[in-house]
């Protein structure tokens, strides 16, 4: 992993992974790949970004030979909720993007890195301790592309020998990017909530338990797992991981404990609660941490203290700057 190309670079995973990456290469060997330019991130400022559509394979090709990329970390998709309202669009850039980058890695002799999620799996899934290898009969587009995702990243490994991991994410929170179009955004909404006005008003009903992560344990597993001897892995792909198993209810109540007079509400989005019906509730993460040691670093209480504090240090950062 010496050269790398990160795609989805301006996204909620993207943003943080191609600055962590950054930190622990040689700062011009991560190149950060979005859709667009935004100048607002901190990891397209930094150096070589090229914004480009992941369903064009020919400059994705260019880009790989131009800066002799040997692992792909492909992290451009559309979430849940923004690819149920437009399933087409979905399969289209998840699949079309993740097949362009497969086929590069294959005549170009690249690793890659491919974020499945806890959306690959449905209701007929155990919904408790969801073992590695289970049912996956997915209800969403999202989900239908990341079980797809799943299957064609075995194909490449077995058929052509090209180096794919991947980790099953679970609803993913940071203070640095909102993630957008996801299910479990509630998550990263009620925090901002919590700070600006002490109440939020979640999509999601109270009891909706589902797996989280903070971000920091999120890119130390892409890292950690990329970086992992292959002869430790039995499983290469698709490794189910968490950190914790919580539901809107339990982190307002670990919220109110540094905020006492922030209240939370309910109007469910039918659309986002069905699609989080559909999902399991708990992974077993067994199989992550025996092949290559997964190991999170953040609690629900360690990272609702982070997360209050670095937001609220953001937060007032941007209000300063403005006012
Ligand atoms: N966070 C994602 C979503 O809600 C799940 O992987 O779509």
């Amino acid at each position: 992993m010496e050269k790398v190309l990160v795609t989805g670079a301006t996204g909620q995973i993207g943003s943080e992974l191609t600055l962590a990456l950054r930190q622990s290469l040689r700062f011009n060997s991560v190149i950060a790949a979005g859709y667009s330019q935004k100048d607002n991130i901190e990891a397209t400022k930094a150096s070589t970004h090229i914004a480009f559509d992941i369903r064009d394979r020919a400059t994705l090709k260019k880009v790989v030979q131009k800066y002799q990329i040997d692992t792909i970390f492909h992290l451009a998709s559309l979430l849940s909720a923004v690819a149920e309202e437009r399933p087409q669009e979905a399969w289209d850039i998840n699949m079309t993007g993740l097949f362009n980058v497969l086929e590069v890695a294959r005549l170009n002799q690249c690793a890659v890195f491919f974020p499945s999620s806890i959306g690959a799996f449905g209701p007929k899934t155990p919904a408790m301790n969801t073992p590695q290898d289970t049912i996956q009969r997915p209800t969403t587009m999202y989900g239908v592309t990341k079980v797809s995702g799943e299957l064609l990243c075995d194909y490449y490994q077995k058929h052509y020998a090209v180096d794919v991991r991947g980790l099953r994410y679970p609803g993913l929170i940071s203070y640095k990017t909102q993630a957008g179009g996801g299910t479990t955004d509630y998550a990263v909404d009620i925090f901002y909530a919590a700070l600006q006005s002490q109440s939020y008003c979640c999509f999601l009903k109270a009891d909706t338990q589902l797996d989280m992560m903070y971000m920091p344990d999120a890119v130390n597993a892409a890292i950690s797992l990329m970086q992992t001897d292959s002869k430790h892995l039995t499983h290469h792909n698709a490794f189910n991981i968490t950190a914790m198993s919580i539901t809107p209810k339990q982190l307002a109540a670990e919220i109110k404990r540094h905020i006492p007079e922030f209240k939370i509400s309910y109007q469910v989005d039918p659309i986002r609660q069905a699609i989080a019906d559909s999902w399991p509730k708990h992974l077993d993460d067994s199989c992550a941490q025996h092949e290559w040691g997964w190991h999170p670093q953040y609690t629900l209480s360690a990272m609702v203290k982070d997360m209050l504090d670095k937001l609220a240090n953001k937060l007032s950062g941007v209000c300063h700057v403005t006012g």
